[in-house]
């Protein structure tokens, strides 16, 4: 399936479920022309944040029709007290007061996070303007990591014109722990599955193939493994697999046989962050793939970020594939 197959997929699919967004950031031109397409698409109902004479001049003055689109001031809103307590209450043992809670919803991406958890919407996209550090901080404060997992990741979908890959983590985790790196292996296979339909087959990525070299880098992959294999033994796993294993058949064959990921794997786990970043980085500018995220992972609720070199389309296929996630 092509990108463009793919995301017309995605954009359908979410249309569907007829669910809410929330795109925090109006002060941006392309959330504006993002929300616009979003609500004739009919892919989500849109809330966006902000004063709403000023939202709606903005968007009059770029020609962009807001009808359907509903503005919230958080400065405004009732819900300003509440959430402010609400967030004091989570975060008063860390030496938050009332006061600075009070400052923090204020600001748009937390005041949205928080919309989120208190069910006002069912995704939210942010980060055109908002580094990834204060979404991903909004979000792991304001909302929480799903139960089972431990930590808060992100995965890239990899579109060639025959096949699509999902690679984590190459935004988030810096230098995850085993703990870390199985459930950032069980939540990308978890959204391949939801985004492509296709069953996941998950190669823990290393060095080395089958103990084909001995080092405690290559411990840490392995021991991920087994944890992946005992929390989800529904899941298909193998590791350590060097990245030509994981993917060319014959190479896979002849490295690990009998394995039925070897060779087949779609699901690829880097063991860091340098590891994921170049590497996608490499299948992208060397490999020709389009690459689709970071799809940030591992939040109870979808609270995604976008680089903030992001295009209209971009914000709107995010979007899409926000929504779909949501109730997942
Ligand atoms: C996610 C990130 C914002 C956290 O940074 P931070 O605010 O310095 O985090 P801290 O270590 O101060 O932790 C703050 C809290 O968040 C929690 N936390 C941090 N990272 C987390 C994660 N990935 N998942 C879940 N919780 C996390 C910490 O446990 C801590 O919780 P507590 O205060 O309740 O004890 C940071 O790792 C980051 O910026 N990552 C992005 C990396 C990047 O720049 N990528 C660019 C390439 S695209």
């Amino acid at each position: 399936m092509s990108e463009l197959d793919l995301l017309v997929k995605i954009r359908e699919n979410a249309a569907r479920k007829k669910r809410t967004l929330l795109l925090p950031e109006s002060h941006d031109e392309r959330v504006l022309r993002a929300a616009e397409i979003i609500t004739r698409e009919g892919i989500g109902s849109v809330i966006t944040l902000g004063n709403e004479e000023t939202v709606r001049a903005a968007a009059k003055a770029i020609g962009v029709d807001l009808k359907g689109v509903r503005i919230i001031d958080p400065e405004k809103s009732e819900k300003l007290s509440d959430f402010s307590n609400i967030f004091y209450n989570q975060r008063k043992h860390k030496g938050v007061t009332i006061e600075e809670a009070r400052e923090t919803m204020k600001r748009d991406i937390f005041f949205g996070a928080m919309m989120l958890k208190e069910g006002m919407a069912h995704a939210s996209v942010a980060g055109s303007t908002a580094s990834t550090g204060d979404v991903m901080r909004a979000g792991i404060l304001c909302i929480g990591t799903k139960e089972g997992i431990s930590i808060v990741s992100s995965f890239f979908l990899m579109v060639y014109p025959d096949v699509t890959y999902s690679f984590g983590d190459c935004a988030v985790v810096p230098d995850p722990d085993a703990i870390q790196l199985a459930d950032i292996a069980i939540s990308t296979a978890d959204n391949h599955k939801i985004l492509t339909g296709e069953e996941p087959y998950i190669a823990m990525l290393s060095f080395s193939t089958k103990g084909s070299a001995k080092h405690k880098l290559i411990d840490k992959v392995l021991e991920a493994t087994a944890i992946v294999k005992q929390k989800r033994p529904d899941l298909k796993v193998d590791g350590e697999l060097q990245f030509d294993a994981a993917i060319v058949e014959s190479i896979g064959k002849k490295k690990s046989p009998g394995s039925e990921v070897a060779g087949r794997a779609n699901v690829l786990i880097f063991p860091d962050l340098q590891a994921g970043n170049i590497g996608y980085k490499i299948a992208q500018r060397l490999g020709g793939a389009e690459a689709v995220g970071p799809v940030v992972q591992g939040l109870k609720l979808p609270f995604f970020d976008l680089s903030r070199g992001c295009s209209v389309e971009d914000i709107v296929n995010t979007s899409a594939i926000a929504l779909l996630m949501a109730g997942n």
